[in-house]
């Protein structure tokens, strides 16, 4: 396995949204930014059924793919799953594996996700692993005892060589399709603690080229800020990322705010 390139990286995660002609329509927009966004892994994360459709639009060049999920098996009686094969034959390199919204509507535990991760690096593809408290644990003070409680579980086991293939990503979930962004700062405390806990796990220099996405209703006029944050890696981005426009200004505010960066 090749490792994650250490190069900001944006992830559009388009949810239960888009025909697909709309998502046809839009990968191709962010494919004629390319020299504009070059700087940066730029990850389009469809539903299924467009995955096709969006492979097609992106064969060949360095946009990548994902899928928003998928199960622990290679195949079998589970109706409604898509496994990690079928993602990988669909051209997908990435997977998001555990965000929130799995978590809260479908009943996704640490065990599931780290069963996942597990499955989705057995077929080469890089997950990209979520977590984030909920406003009611922030307020308890529960923010930290809960992300380090996913981050334990999700890696549960896994090798140096293994967690150096995955992608983090902390969403606080009250700031999810809520317009309400983490500030920098808040941000940066939580994204500090992954890291810290990382280096606990896997060591100082592997935890370092660690990629740490921040997401949470980042938009153009935070992005740049947001990105300021030593910790912060780049962006899975939600709403933002289902207009062309948006997202590519996000994808650029990324590239300049890491060349200041470095
Ligand atoms: P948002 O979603 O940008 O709409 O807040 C982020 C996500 O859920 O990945």
């Amino acid at each position: 396995m090749t490792p994650v390139t250490r190069k900001p990286c944006v992830a559009g995660n388009w949810k239960m949204n888009l025909t697909l002609g709309q998502a046809s329509d839009l990968a191709s927009a962010v494919v004629k930014s390319g020299p504009d966004i070059g700087g940066a892994e730029v990850v389009l994360i469809p539903p299924f059924t467009s995955l096709p459709r969006v492979k097609g639009v992106l064969e060949g060049g360095p946009v990548r793919l994902g899928g928003q999920n998928c199960h622990w098996e290679d195949k079998g009686a589970y109706t409604g799953e898509i496994s990690p094969l079928m993602l990988k034959e669909a051209g997908c390199r990435y997977v998001l594996i555990g965000h929130s919204e799995r978590r809260q509507y479908f009943g996704e535990t640490d065990a599931t996700v780290n069963k996942k991760i597990r499955a989705a690096l057995q077929h080469d593809l890089l997950p990209i692993f979520c977590m984030g408290e909920t406003l009611a644990e922030r307020e308890q003070g529960q923010t930290e005892i809960r992300i380090i409680g996913q981050l334990d579980g999700g890696l549960e086991g896994l090798t140096d060589d293994e967690f150096s293939q995955i992608v983090m990503a902390y969403e606080p979930v009250w700031a999810i399709g809520t317009g309400r962004t983490a500030s920098p700062g808040q941000a940066e405390e939580v994204q500090a603690l992954i890291r810290d806990r990382l280096s606990k796990k896997y060591g100082k220099e592997i935890s370092s080229y660690a990629i740490i996405l921040y997401g949470g209703s980042v938009k153009p006029d935070n992005a740049f800020s947001l990105y300021q944050e030593k910790n912060i890696d780049g962006f899975l981005v939600g709403g933002a990322s289902l207009e062309a426009g948006s997202f590519i200004t996000i994808i650029k505010e990324a590239i300049k705010a890491d060349r200041i960066k470095q």
